[in-house]
């Protein structure tokens, strides 16, 4: 794991962190970690791995004085307009009927305000709608119908968002569903008509979160999905909802998440991060005990047979201060990150290595 900035705080860093009201709750400093504090740089922002050109753009935009929340969207739109990612946007797997569903929230630390919008069809940048729930409305979250017609009232242009991949993809997600139905796969496609019955392995959860820190140490951050890929109609998974999905305070720092959506849900994970880092956890550590808290709840159906989750879930944290980290709950993945050093890929700290 390389993760040159993001190290527990020393005695010396927990005391001006605490001085400077990063540390609201604080945690005993002589049992801090006594690695001297890291040099943490602003703007930083981390993303998603999906996410090197949006958190490249978002550091862009902070150094010329953009708001980061704004830089963070602007970020993001990369990917929800990029059609080869079938996570977010424009090219995301539609939902169990073959329709594309969108999820977002942003949140802006200065104002503590936030936006969200959930099951939006065919608005490429939920984002954008997002941001206008919160910049716009009395509103948290407008989901479905509602969400797009409030887009189409501020001028976003409804278009199909399923591209010709993403439907084939789903084609062949429902060819091979079931040996019962009357769906059936070409007979070139290899095994036979049916390979498999019902099974999970097609069921991915894509996203990009984005969390941006600018010059002065203000916060924003993003989620924005496309869900989990041939859900059930109107599924909502964790992106839009406050806590689950995103979480900013402006006084501490923010988090995100991609990966099992439920997860999120059930453990508040964003939420959690931000206020583990208000208790003086680094945003690694952060992320690594809140993931622990997921492993501990995860369903015995959810779980191997040595007791781990089955899922990946990975969580996204930067501090006020310009720390930052990220863990998912399995080894073998990245994350996007951007400071004064440049836009990079870092691999993420994790609870189980991969067998
Ligand atoms: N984390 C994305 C989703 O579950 O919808």
């Amino acid at each position: 794991m390389s993760d040159p900035i993001d190290i527990s705080l020393s005695r010396r860093g927990f005391l001006a962190a605490a001085a400077g009201g990063l540390i609201a709750s604080a945690a005993d400093p002589a049992a801090a970690d006594p690695a001297p504090p890291a040099a943490a740089t602003r703007p930083v922002a981390v993303a998603s791995a999906n996410g090197l050109a949006s958190v490249a753009r978002a550091f862009e935009l902070m150094r010329d004085g953009t708001d980061p929340l704004d830089a963070a969207v602007a970020g993001v739109a990369i990917v929800e307009d990029d059609p080869n990612d079938h996570s977010v946007g424009f090219g995301g797997l539609p939902n169990e009927d073959g329709v594309v569903e969108l999820d977002a929230s942003v949140m802006h630390g200065p104002t503590h305000k936030a936006g969200a919008v959930a099951a939006l069809r065919n608005i490429r940048n939920p984002s954008k709608v997002a941001r206008l729930v919160m910049q716009r409305t009395d509103h948290v979250l407008l989901v479905g119908e509602g969400a797009l017609r409030f887009a189409k009232a501020h001028g976003f242009k409804e278009e199909e968002l399923l591209t010709d991949e993403a439907r084939r993809m789903w084609l062949r997600w429902k060819e091979r569903l079931s040996e019962d139905d009357d769906w059936l796969p070409p007979e070139d496609s290899g095994g036979g008509p049916r390979t498999r019955a019902k099974g999970r392995q097609d069921h991915v959860y894509g996203t990009i979160n984005c969390c941006a820190v600018d010059a002065a140490g203000n916060i924003g951050g993003v989620t924005t999905t496309s869900g989990l890929a041939y859900k059930i109609p109107g599924r909502v998974g964790d992106s839009p909802i406050i806590g689950a999905g995103l979480y900013v305070d402006n006084a501490v720092g923010a988090a995100g998440s991609t990966g099992r959506g439920e997860a999120n849900l059930q453990n508040c994970s964003s939420f959690l991060v931000v206020e583990l880092m208000r208790a003086g956890k680094s945003p690694q550590d952060a992320c690594l005990e809140v993931l622990r808290r997921v492993a501990d709840h995860a369903e015995p159906r959810l779980r191997d047979s040595k007791g781990r989750p089955t899922f990946g879930l990975s969580l996204y944290a930067v501090a006020k201060d310009g720390r930052y980290g990220s863990a998912n709950i399995w080894s073998g993945t990245k994350f996007a990150v951007v400071d004064a050093a440049g836009a990079r890929l870092e691999e993420a700290a994790f609870l189980y290595k991969k067998d």
